[in-house]
């Protein structure tokens, strides 16, 4: 698949999705980027190649459709409880009802996490003091980095180098951690609107 650009994200169609799309999502998965990070999710899914994303935080599984957006990928989405009110059936998602940090290692060995949990800053620590901890060298996103006091609290206290995705992501807050500087070529694709 082609690599988008976030200079045309907004132009990104997620169209394939709509049967899988329900609940309140049916209004904010569309919408642009800035508003929601949807789009921004496939968009970096396109930047890769034969990789397994984590989702922390199913719910009606739309972040997990989005990441799904370029099928060269693998998507493991993870929830405490499954919420999802339509079966999605494609080949490269795969639905866990567990903790996710049961599966460790599968964590470490992902190059992209996307966190979309609670937000209360507590699970969001915990993560990312596992994956320091276990010298993690991928990249960890999440949503909702502004979105009260206990997540302004938690991102400004991340160490590692981080960008702020919002104006291409949720209106909440999109907060990028590079645990790892080698990929920062990777990351001037991703992130560089191209000129074309
Ligand atoms: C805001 S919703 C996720 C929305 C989803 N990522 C999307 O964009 O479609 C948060 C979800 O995280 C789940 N959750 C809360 N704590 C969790 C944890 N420790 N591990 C996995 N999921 C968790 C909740 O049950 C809830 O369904």
């Amino acid at each position: 698949m082609e690599r988008t650009d976030l200079a045309n994200l907004e132009s990104l169609s997620l169209e394939q999705f709509r049967p899988y799309v329900t609940g309140i999502y049916t209004k904010y998965f569309w919408s642009k980027p800035g508003e929601e990070h949807y789009k921004l999710l496939a968009h970096f899914s396109t930047h890769y190649h034969g990789a397994t994303f984590i989702d922390l935080g199913t719910s009606f599984g739309c972040s997990a459709l989005a990441l799904a957006y370029n099928p060269a990928n693998r998507v493991i989405s993870y929830d405490l409880e499954d919420k999802k009110e339509a079966a999605i059936d494609l080949p490269n998602v795969e639905f866990r009802v567990k903790n996710a940090l049961e599966d460790g290692d599968q964590l470490l060995a992902s190059p992209l996490i996307l966190l979309d949990t609670y937000h209360d800053g507590v699970f969001e620590q915990e993560m990312y003091d596992f994956l320091s901890r276990n010298n993690y060298t991928g990249l960890l996103l999440l949503d909702d980095i502004h979105v009260n006091p206990a997540m302004q609290q938690f991102w400004s206290g991340v160490s590692h180098t981080k960008l702020d995705l919002t104006t291409w992501g949720h209106w909440s807050g999109t907060g990028l951690v590079v645990f790892d500087m080698a990929s920062s070529t990777l990351l001037g694709s991703l992130l560089t609107p191209s000129a074309a």
